[in-house]
């Protein structure tokens, strides 16, 4: 028991490293993908593309990475539990409001271009996360913070709440690489080194959905 909790230890130390290595690369790689192949970003520009842009750098550098580092506090750092769940609360908070943004800027590339809302089915799985994520957010907090449920009551909800959390986080990926997927095809990448560098964030993206998810799961008793 003993030598499986050290054991755990170091696996969640290594994954947490490779997580955050993850993180950095698909941040440069959006960037780079933005800045490089695309139009570059803007709220407000005659090249509509601009404040398209914004909605994958949003998406990707706030919504699917904050999410995932939130999800890894617990395991991943080494402080009271009180400091862990403000540290937990204010990563998905900004996951959640750079979330808003990102979908208020594809909202506002559709209304400039005259394209209609909410025909893919990428929009409908992303809207019905970004919903969920905000009763998750809404749920934890009244349960875990404030006002705070008895102990009892947080005890028996903490799975729920672990495992609800685990859904929202794979829709997340789900919709950020059908969101990568659509864009490829609308874009006709095919070949080309921008078509790589695309499949490549998505592929990183999958990779840091499946650390996410593992150090979650190891059963690693807090001390
Ligand atoms: C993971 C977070 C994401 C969420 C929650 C999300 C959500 C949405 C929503 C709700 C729309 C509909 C906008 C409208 O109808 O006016 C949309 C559109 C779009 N998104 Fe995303 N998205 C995400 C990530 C991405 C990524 C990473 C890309 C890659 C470029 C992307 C590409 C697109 C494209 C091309 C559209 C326009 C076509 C359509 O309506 O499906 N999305 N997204
Ligand atoms: C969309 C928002 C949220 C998601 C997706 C989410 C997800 C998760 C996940 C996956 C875990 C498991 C961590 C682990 O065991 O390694 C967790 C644990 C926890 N979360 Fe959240 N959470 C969210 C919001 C909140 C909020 C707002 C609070 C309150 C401030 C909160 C309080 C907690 C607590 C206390 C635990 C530890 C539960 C236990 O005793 O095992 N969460 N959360």
């Amino acid at each position: 028991m003993v030598r499986d909790q050290s054991s755990y230890r170091v696996i969640i130390l290594l994954a947490t490293i490779f997580t955050h290595l993850l993180g950095a690369s698909i941040t440069l790689l959006v960037l780079y993908w933005l800045v490089n192949f695309r139009e570059g970003f803007a709220f407000m520009s005659p090249v509509k593309l601009k404040i398209f842009n914004l909605h994958p750098l949003l998406m990707i550098l706030g919504f699917v990475i904050f999410s995932g580092e939130a999800m890894i506090t617990y395991k991943a750092i080494p402080a009271t539990r009180y400091t862990l769940k403000l540290i937990h609360l204010i990563f998905h908070l900004i996951a959640l409001a750079t979330g808003i943004l990102g979908i208020y800027a594809v909202f506002k590339y559709h209304d400039e271009l005259d394209i209609p809302h909410m025909y893919t089915l990428h929009s409908w799985i992303g809207l019905s996360t970004v919903c969920l994520f905000g009763l998750q957010l809404l749920s934890g907090f009244i349960t875990f913070l404030f006002p705070g449920a008895e102990p009892a009551t947080r005890a028996r909800i903490a799975p729920w709440h672990v495992f609800s959390g685990l859904v929202i986080f794979v829709l997340v990926i789900v919709t950020a690489e059908t969101g990568l997927i659509e864009k490829f095809i609308f874009q006709k990448l095919k070949q080309g080194q921008e078509a790589f560098v695309v499949n490549f964030i998505g592929l990183l993206i999958l990779l840091f959905g499946i650390f996410v998810g593992l150090i979650v799961v190891i059963p690693l008793k807090r001390k």
